[in-house]
C-alpha cells in the first residue's frame, strides 16, 4: 500500500506531477458537467484538497456514497489547479469509500453552525474548522509550554491527581471513594467512617499540583507540572471548568519579582510561538473573530483584531501595581462612582470580581495588568506574609476579554508564620504535615504560579467561551461524552 500523504505535507512539500494516498473526511461535494470537485480535510491543517472526479469515472453507487462527512481513501496525482482559491489540486485515479455518512442523518452541514448547538455534538465538533483550528492551537501551546520550561533546565513533576489535601482552602473538591453510597461504614459517632475507604483516608481529586511541587522545588530548584485539576465550583461562567488544565512552576529563591517576570516571559513567549507556528490557523480564527465582532453593537466591538491583541502583548510591558493601588483606581473609576459595578468597591480589602479586573486591562491602563501584595483574609493560607502584616506576596497576571489568567505568589517559607496560619485558619494540620515539615529542613525563599491553560487558550483563539477550548468540557450538570 502506498504511504498516506497528510494534506499538510502535501500543500508543503509536494509538486505537480506526484503520484499521492490521502485519507480524510469530506467537506463539501460539488457536482459540474463534466466533473465533480470533492473538498477533503484530514485535520493536519484548516486547509482542505480538492480531489477532482470526471463524470462517469466511477460507479454511480460510489460517487452517491461521497458525501458531507464521509471518509474516503483516495489515490492521484498532484496538478496545477485552474480554479481560484488554491494552487494545486488532485485528479482522482481511486476511490475507496471507507465510512459512508448518512446526509439524512449526519448534523453537520456545510455552514456555520452556533457554538452552542456544537456544543451538544461534541464528538463531531473536531470535524468543524473552529474546532480543529482551536485543537490544533491548544495542541501548540502544550508543546510550547514544554518547550519553554526545557530550554530554561526546568523539571516536569507529574503530582497526584487523588489528594488527600486542599491545596487551595476553598473546599471545592470532588470526593473519591469506593465506599458504598447506600450503606457506607460509619464510625462510633455515626460519621461515614473513612478508615474503611480505599486509601484508608478521606481522599479527593486535586485542585492544584501547587503543594507536592514546592516539595519537588525544594531539591530541584525549578519544577512545574502540567496536569488536570477539578473543582467542584458552581459557577456557570464563560471562564470557569469543573476539570481544566493548568501549568504551575515553582522556583526556590524566587521572590515575588521573580515570579513576576517568569510568568510575563511564559505568557509572551507562549503567545510568540503561537504567531510563529500556527499562522494559518490564527488567521482563520482571527477572521472568525472579526465576523463575530461584527454582530455586536458599535461600542462593545473590540479595537484590536485577535492577532494584533496577541501582538500587542509580546510587544509590550505588563503594568504592575499593587492590590491597594488597584483598589484606589476602581474605587474612584467612574463605574463605581455610578454604581454600575455589580459587586461595588468601597473598602480596602474586598476580593476583586472580573468586572474589576476587566475594568482595569481593558478601559484603565488597556494592557495586562500584575496585581500584587493581596489583603491577606482574601488569599490562600500557603503565601508569604508581608511586614504591613495585612498583604500578602501573592499576584494575579489580568488579561483582557479574559480577567485573571494566573494566580501566584511567593511562599511563606517560615515554619513558625506558616503553622499560625494555618491554625489560625482551622485548616486540618495532620493532613498537611509534610508540607509544613519541608519548612523544618533547608528551607528556602520560593514562588511559584498557576496559568489556567484554558483561559490561555481562550485569549490565544479568541473564543469567548471556555467551553469551546477544550474538547470536551465538564461544567455543573454536563459530562456527556
Ligand atoms: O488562582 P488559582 O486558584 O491558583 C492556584 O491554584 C495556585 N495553587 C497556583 C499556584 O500558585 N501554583 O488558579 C490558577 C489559575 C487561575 O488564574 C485561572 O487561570 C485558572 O487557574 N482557574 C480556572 N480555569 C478554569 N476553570 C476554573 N474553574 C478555574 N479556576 C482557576
Ligand atoms: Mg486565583
Amino acid at each position: 500500500m502506498a504511504q498516506r500523504t497528510k494534506i499538510l505535507t502535501l500543500l508543503r512539500e509536494k509538486s505537480v506531477g506526484a503520484q499521492v494516498v490521502l485519507m480524510g473526511w469530506v467537506r463539501t461535494k460539488r457536482e459540474g458537467k463534466n466533473v465533480t470537485f470533492i473538498n477533503l480535510n484530514d485535520g493536519s491543517t484548516i486547509k482542505n484538497i480538492q480531489i477532482v472526479v470526471e463524470s462517469g469515472q466511477f460507479e454511480d453507487s460510489l460517487m452517491a456514497g461521497i458525501t458531507t462527512g464521509a471518509s474516503l481513501r483516495v489515490s492521484g496525482t498532484i496538478i496545477q489547479s485552474e480554479g481560484a482559491g488554491q494552487d494545486i489540486e488532485v485528479t482522482a485515479s481511486q476511490i475507496e469509500l471507507l465510512g459512508a455518512a448518512d446526509p439524512e442523518q449526519f448534523p453537520l452541514q456545510p455552514k456555520r453552525h452556533s457554538l452552542e448547538f456544537l456544543r451538544e455534538i461534541a464528538h463531531l465538533r473536531p470535524r468543524t474548522n473552529t474546532f480543529s483550528a482551536v485543537l490544533r492551537v491548544r495542541h501548540a501551546m502544550i508543546f510550547a509550554v514544554h518547550d519553554f520550561f526545557n530550554k530554561k533546565g526546568f523539571v516536569n513533576i507529574h503530582t497526584p491527581i487523588i489528594t488527600g489535601s486542599d491545596a487551595e482552602g476553598a473546599g471545592e473538591m470532588f470526593r473519591v471513594t469506593t465506599l458504598d453510597p447506600k450503606s457506607p461504614p460509619l464510625n462510633e459517632d455515626g460519621e461515614v467512617d473513612y478508615k474503611e475507604d480505599f486509601f484508608g483516608k478521606e481522599t479527593n481529586l486535586t485542585v492544584s499540583g501547587q503543594l507536592e511541587g514546592e516539595l519537588a522545588a525544594s531539591a530541584l530548584s525549578e519544577i512545574y507540572t502540567f496536569g488536570p485539576t477539578f473543582r467542584a465550583e458552581n459557577s456557570n461562567t464563560t471562564r470557569h471548568l469543573a476539570e481544566f488544565w493548568m501549568m504551575e512552576p515553582e522556583m526556590a529563591f524566587y521572590d515575588l519579582n521573580d515570579n513576576m517576570d517568569l510568568a510575563e516571559e511564559l505568557l509572551k513567549a507562549l503567545i510568540k510561538y503561537g504567531l510563529e507556528n500556527c499562522q494559518d490557523d490564527l488567521e482563520f480564527l482571527n477572521k472568525r473573530a472579526l465576523d463575530e465582532d461584527k454582530q455586536k453593537p458599535q461600542h462593545e466591538r473590540s479595537e484590536l483584531s485577535l492577532i494584533e491583541k496577541l501582538q500587542f502583548v509580546t510587544d509590550n510591558d505588563f503594568e504592575r501595581i499593587t492590590y491597594t493601588e488597584a483598589f484606589d483606581i476602581l474605587r474612584n473609576s467612574k463605574p463605581n462612582k455610578k454604581k454600575k459595578f455589580q459587586f461595588p468597591v468601597d473598602e480596602w480589602g474586598v476580593d476583586l470580581q472580573s468586572e474589576h479586573e476587566r475594568f482595569l486591562v481593558e478601559k484603565h491602563f488597556k494592557k495586562p495588568v500584575i496585581i500584587y501584595d493581596y489583603p491577606a483574609k482574601i488569599k490562600a493560607f500557603y503565601m508569604r506574609q508581608n511586614e504591613d502584616g495585612k498583604t500578602v506576596g501573592a499576584m494575579d497576571v489580568l488579561f483582557p476579554g479574559i480577567g485573571e489568567i494566573v494566580g501566584g505568589s511567593q511562599r511563606e517559607e517560615r515554619y513558625d508564620k506558616l503553622l499560625s496560619r494555618v491554625k489560625e485558619l482551622g485548616i486540618h494540620e495532620e493532613s498537611l504535615w509534610w508540607y509544613l515539615e519541608i519548612r523544618k529542613f533547608g528551607s528556602v525563599p520560593h514562588s511559584g504560579f498557576g496559568l489556567g491553560f484554558e483561559r490561555f487558550v481562550q485569549f490565544m483563539t479568541g473564543m469567548n467561551n471556555i467551553r469551546d477550548v477544550i474538547p470536551f468540557p465538564r461544567t455543573p450538570g454536563s459530562a456527556e461524552f
